[in-house]
């Protein structure tokens, strides 16, 4: 198979006072010279979900000269009537990318309309359980919150209030790789066959403890699927 490369951003937070615009500028410049195949956007592109804040965001993401994008709504795009905004503008908040029997990536719109919490819900959790039934190399499921807890995020109040049922949809459809967001901590975990990755805001100030500004970078060939978390300032980590 040929090389694909994603890169996944997150929470980037538009209109809030944590924004960067240092952050998103090194972070299009560095994204643009790499030409990823995909570029993932893991929700929160917004601080309340407002229509000035998604003009922000859309013009920030169009900035990206990346073929193809996969955006889904995080908890803070659904708050203020903001999830009929995200549709109007971005479009279907539950997308799929298909790169030919190699990969398919589905999205998932975890949010509920001004809640914090999140879930998928029987219904799109058996339509997303249909679109990996078809016969991909590798899967990857992208959603805003959090499918397993991760450390450094006080109590817990982040996973997916259906996790369970959604894990073992993903276990099951041979998902390889789950992408999510929310609460700005990069981490990874691996479970069964599938690795369970978070990604930290890339663009605000709004990082936990020593955390700084990061997005990832997932490459897939014939070895198999390579992260990499890029420091928009710092470093790159090979995660796994
Ligand atoms: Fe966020
Ligand atoms: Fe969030």
């Amino acid at each position: 198979m040929n090389k694909i490369t994603i890169a996944q951003i997150s929470d980037i937070h538009c209109g809030s006072s944590y924004f960067g615009m240092e952050l998103m500028d090194a972070c299009v410049e560095r994204i643009n010279a790499m030409s990823p195949d995909l570029l993932v956007v893991s929700g929160d592109l917004t601080s309340e979900g407002f229509l000035h804040e998604y003009e922000i965001a859309m013009e920030q993401i169009k900035r990206f000269k990346v073929a193809r994008k996969l955006i889904i709504p995080g908890n803070h795009d659904s708050r203020n009537v903001g999830y009929r905004i995200f549709e109007k503008m971005i479009g279907n908040p539950f997308p799929v990318a298909k790169f030919n029997a190699d990969l398919i990536v589905c999205g998932a719109d975890s949010t509920e309309p001004d809640l914090d919490e999140g879930q998928i819900g029987r219904h799109w959790t058996g339509m997303l359980k249909k679109r990996f039934s078809a016969d991909f190399k590798h899967k990857i499921l992208v959603l805003h919150h959090h499918v397993i807890s991760v450390p450094n995020c006080g109590r817990e109040m982040n996973i997916l209030q259906d996790a369970g049922d959604v894990l073992k949809m993903a276990h099951k459809a041979g998902v390889d790789l789950i992408l999510s967001g929310h609460k700005h901590i990069p981490w990874i975990w691996r479970l069964e066959n599938m690795r369970v990755v978070t990604c930290c805001t890339t663009t605000t100030k709004r990082v936990r403890g020593f955390h700084k500004p990061s997005y990832n970078v997932i490459e897939i060939d014939s070895a198999g699927i390579h992260i990499n978390r890029v420091e928009v300032f710092g470093k790159t980590v090979k995660v796994c």
